[in-house]
């Protein structure tokens, strides 16, 4: 058994913990939106105006804030008036991006403002900046945000919605360097400013811009774009916020590896905070007043194919190994919760690392489903400090910390988020309590799965094998130090009250 320290700095406010940080993400992609989502109101599967009633309310269990749609790739090839009106004359176009499949268009605007209505999140659109038009983008603003009697806003009114759908979170293209367009930073810079200066607030709404980052931790995308920014025309450019794409990857199979593959993924997934940390140096340079929001808009694990499964469509399965890359990943989010405005994890059901896996009528949470559910606590809490004194986990790429973690406060009562990414030790771990006392522990809860089964996962047959149960893990406690052993593998959450 290894020994690490905690120190919880209660007197040191990192920020608020935006809780879009704990977003999602939905594209046209594989049994994502149709099938995984969408059923159709005819469906057997019990729906509500089309929407499986089991993703919804596994949505609103997570509560998830916010879903960015409807890609991905697939954004800069979708012309959002083919996804409007009577859902039996809309187009059916090929998804060039994602198996050359046809795409019926009946999940467009309304369809999807009403899923996130039901599930109680924001949407987020990602508009066509690689094969749209400015006009396009602009009038997609002015159907949803426009009040009045415009020919757009009238259209939305006969389609069915006679109030402005409000929607805040704008996407300028999507992965301009790639799918979008193959951009170099100055052009996408030019084309940025090009289609923002016709996005305007048409309503109540202020629109929150958002600009194509880098992949990965490109630093030169970031420097190159915000030079060319603040070069030609950065007074009156409108940014509020900054998508960087961060996939971890894989190392050996979604649900085969090793105790080294265990940690050589683990130390990719924690490569976001060394991103996060050089973007954002960056971006205070051209930004000293640090007005523009970090965001990481797509990130997670990605798997090699699964067989049996269309390689275009991305399903994979999603062991514990997935869980922490999503526990750790999260605890990184809500400690730089001062830069990290929004982060969306890829994708929400059957593709990449998702949350809900379905087949037919059947459906399954994943662990990654469980670590959001345990982490929902930290929505909207007071990120403190957290100091963490931890043995290291050596592996070929570099080291790892043993124990890691993330605490928020509300009111008198301390979220704790703790890792132990070992594969095989436990961890005697002494958390102190800086700055506060404590009342009570409230409950302790933890991923619970088969000592020692770090390949573990939940199938249809076996749904319940990764889940979360109240553990017994506190061996000693006083008014400002808590010690407990954290087992192999391990993502616990301590409910403290102050
Ligand atoms: O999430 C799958 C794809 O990954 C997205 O469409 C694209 O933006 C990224 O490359």
């Amino acid at each position: 058994m290894s020994s690490a320290r905690i120190d919880v700095v209660l007197s040191d406010s990192v920020g608020t913990i935006n809780p879009n940080i704990y977003g999602h993400f939905m594209e046209h992609l594989g049994a994502c939106i149709y099938e995984g989502c969408y059923v159709g109101e005819d469906s057997s599967i019990p729906n509500t105006r089309g929407f499986r009633n089991d993703v919804i309310e596994a949505l609103k269990k997570i509560k998830a804030p916010v879903i960015r749609w409807p890609g991905g790739c697939y954004a800069d090839d979708y012309h959002w008036q083919d996804g409007i009106g009577p859902k039996e004359s809309r187009p059916r176009r090929i998804n060039i991006h994602w198996g050359n499949v046809v795409e019926s268009n009946h999940v467009g605007t309304h369809e999807f403002i009403d899923f996130c209505r039901i599930v109680g999140a924001k949407p987020y659109f990602a508009g066509n900046l690689g094969s749209g038009t400015v006009r396009e983008m602009r009038d997609w603003v002015e159907y949803c945000n426009y009040p009045g009697d415009s020919t757009l806003g009238l259209e939305r009114q006969k389609n069915g919605e006679e109030k402005p759908f409000g929607v805040e979170f704008w996407g300028v293209g999507n992965e301009n360097w790639g799918c979008g367009g193959n951009f170099s930073p100055e052009d996408y810079g030019t084309e940025y400013r090009r289609y923002t200066s016709y996005m305007r607030n048409l309503g109540e709404t202020k629109l929150f811009l958002i600009a194509c980052g880098p992949a990965q931790n490109d630093l030169d995308w970031t420097r190159r774009f915000f030079t060319k920014l603040r070069k030609d025309f950065w007074r009156g450019t409108d940014i509020h916020g900054f998508a960087a794409h961060y996939y971890c990857g894989t190392a050996g199979q979604g649900t085969e590896y090793s105790v080294s593959e265990w940690y050589e993924l683990l130390h990719s997934a924690i490569g976001i905070e060394p991103l996060i940390i050089q973007q954002r140096g960056l971006m205070d340079g051209f930004d000293p007043e640090r007005k523009i929001g970090l965001i990481i808009d797509e990130w997670g694990t990605w798997h090699k194919p699964t067989e049996g499964h269309n390689p275009a469509f991305l399903w994979q399965q999603n062991t514990v190994r997935d869980a922490l890359v999503a526990a750790m990943s999260l605890d990184i989010f809500n400690r730089h919760a001062e830069k990290v405005v929004m982060t969306n994890i890829a994708q929400t059901i059957n593709v990449l690392q998702a949350m809900i896996l379905t087949e037919g009528e059947k459906m399954v949470l994943t662990p990654t489903f469980h670590v959001y559910d345990m982490y929902s606590d930290h929505q909207g809490g007071e990120s403190v400090r957290v100091v963490a004194a931890t043995p290291e986990i050596e592996t070929p790429k570099g080291n790892i910390p043993t124990v890691s973690g993330s605490a928020s406060v509300k009111g008198n009562t301390l979220t704790l988020t703790l890792v132990n990414a070992s594969a095989t030790d436990a961890a005697e771990t002494t958390v102190r309590l800086m700055g506060g006392i404590l009342k009570e522990i409230a409950s302790v809860t933890g991923l619970d799965f088969p000592a020692g089964d770090i390949l573990a996962h939940n199938t249809y047959e076996e749904p319940t094998k990764v889940t979360i149960s109240a553990q017994s893990l506190v061996t000693s406690s006083g008014e400002s130090e808590i010690v407990l052993t954290l087992p192999a593998a391990s993502v616990s959450k301590l409910t403290l009250t102050l």
